[in-house]
């Protein structure tokens, strides 16, 4: 039997366990918290859980994996999307095209001025990447054809796309555009902080298409009102929605979208497949396409 929830909204907490409890296989969304008591909920029968996304932050994979339940995401099919929304948000930032578009058609715009909204030059120009795993290479790989260079930090990453691996304070020092893509975890949450802040250049645009749990949204907020960093664009949110009282909306260098980094057609059917692959592998027992802790399976090697 397949059960599926219809609704825009994502079940409440009630809901979930009500709907889940006793099914063999698990396909959620990333907003869906799964955690070890849901698991304990739905019952030892659990086989498997899929999401679709490829971030796992919002499922408790140690309890997971500590129940012997495989989890599924959907990495590589997003990568491209994903890269291209990051590029996409830091050319409007640099550019200042929501500022200028909400100018517009607030009907202010009333001749061509040498000196109306000037943005950031990208040739010649650095970029810093957070984070050198598929979606940070692919950034880099565009990179090169706007003549940015470009510098990494990631921990084990090799160089590729003739990015070069520095220490995080150099990368904050010298970029003048900074774009974050490492995971959420307990050590990357609030990487973005104050002192990190503190580092960037005056001129800097910061990028986020990772998770918002990365950055502390209070400490963007002072240095974007204080002109510290050029300016923000951000796809994610901590939390989401983004409260439409926020403080960060009331910024005219904050560009802030409805987390769409993967949002083009082909990806995310893409990324439903694979998800759909994934959980039914796990429902016949086989060993899933794209699994996060393979240490559930015996024959594991060893991560
Ligand atoms: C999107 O953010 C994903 O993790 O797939």
């Amino acid at each position: 039997m397949l059960d599926v929830w219809m609704h825009d909204l994502p079940p409440s907490r009630a809901e979930l366990i009500e709907r889940s409890r006793g099914v063999d296989g698990l396909l959620c969304l990333l907003t869906d918290k799964i955690g070890g008591k849901l698991m304990d909920a739905i019952g030892p029968q659990l086989k498997v859980i899929s999401s679709m996304s490829v971030g796992v932050d919002h499922i408790d994979v140690a309890a997971a994996t500590a129940r012997g339940i495989p989890v599924g995401n959907t990495p590589g099919v997003l990568t491209d999307a994903t890269a291209d929304q990051a590029f996409a948000l830091l050319l409007s930032a640099a550019r200042r095209i929501p500022e200028a578009e909400r100018f517009l058609r607030a009907g202010k715009w009333i001749t061509w001025q040498p000196n109306l909204f000037l943005g950031a030059d990208f040739a010649d120009a650095t970029l810093g990447i957070v984070g050198f795993g598929r979606i940070g290479q692919a950034v880099a790989k565009r990179a090169q054809g706007f003549d940015l260079r470009v510098i990494y930090h990631s921990p084990n990453a090799k160089p590729a796309y003739g990015a070069r691996a520095v220490d995080l304070d150099t990368l904050l020092r010298q970029s003048d555009f900074v774009s974050i893509h490492v995971p959420l975890t307990q050590k990357t949450r609030h990487l973005v902080n104050a002192a990190f802040l503190a580092k960037m250049k005056p001129n800097a645009i910061l990028v986020n298409t990772a998770r918002g749990g990365v950055l502390d949204q209070t400490a963007l907020y002072n240095v974007l009102k204080s002109n510290q960093i050029f300016a923000a664009a951000l796809d994610v949110t901590d939390p989401e929605p983004l409260p439409m009282d926020c403080p960060l909306l009331e910024l005219e260098n904050c560009l802030i979208v409805p987390h769409l980094g993967s949002a083009s057609k082909k990806t995310r059917d893409m990324m439903s497949l694979l998800a759909a692959q994934n959980l039914t592998a796990g429902l016949k027992g086989l060993r899933l396409p794209n699994c996060v802790n393979p240490q559930v399976y015996k024959n594991h090697a060893g991560i």
